[in-house]
């Protein structure tokens, strides 16, 4: 059981970063929109509402669940990779996000262009996170 249960992180999280790519895709399309007045794509603006806040949910799971696995499932040190400092560096960044996001409906534009450069930021630390578990791996 332990043996399938290590890969219940990397599974999760790869979910969780290939939506991250969904939602940043869907989230630039507005970016374009803003500074270009280019129609996006329809329906980007509504997935990327719908979609964001579960692929921050995600991320969140995925990073203390990675703690968890690591300590309780491969009896390690908490934080003694560096895999697992990008991960939670990485779920910060999603909270970020969240935060900006929210704000960002409740009409406070002049939060867009730090959403958009953090969201970069978050999609690169999660991709970086995810490339740095794949050693990790039983
Ligand atoms: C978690 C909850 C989130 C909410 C509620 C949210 C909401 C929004 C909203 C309302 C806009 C449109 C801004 C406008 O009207 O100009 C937007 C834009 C954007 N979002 Fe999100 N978002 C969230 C998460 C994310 C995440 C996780 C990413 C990246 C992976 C992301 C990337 C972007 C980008 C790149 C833009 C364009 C910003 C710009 O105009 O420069 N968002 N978001
Ligand atoms: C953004 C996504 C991810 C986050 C936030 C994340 C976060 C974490 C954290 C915080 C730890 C604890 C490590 C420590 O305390 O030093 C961990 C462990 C681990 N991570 Fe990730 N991780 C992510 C993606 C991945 C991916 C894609 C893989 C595999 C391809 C992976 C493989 C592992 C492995 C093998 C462990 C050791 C625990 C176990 O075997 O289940 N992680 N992760």
């Amino acid at each position: 059981m332990k043996e399938l249960l290590v890969y219940a992180h990397p599974a999760l999280a790869a979910v969780a970063i290939l939506l991250a790519f969904i939602v940043y895709r869907d989230g630039f399309a507005q970016r374009k929109l803003r500074l270009r007045k280019i129609t996006p794509p329809e329906g980007s603006y509504a997935r990327h509402l719908k979609l964001a806040p579960w692929n921050a949910a995600l991320i969140i799971t995925a990073a203390i669940g990675g703690l968890i696995s690591a300590v309780a499932l491969r009896e390690w040190k908490p934080f003694d990779t560096l895999h697992g400092w990008f991960g939670v560096t990485t779920a910060v960044l999603f909270t970020l996000m969240w935060w900006l996001g929210r704000k960002l409906i409740r009409g406070q534009k002049h939060v867009a262009e730090r959403h958009g450069l953090i969201g970069l930021l978050a999609l690169f630390a999660a991709g970086i996170t995810g490339v740095l578990g794949i050693s990790l791996l039983p």
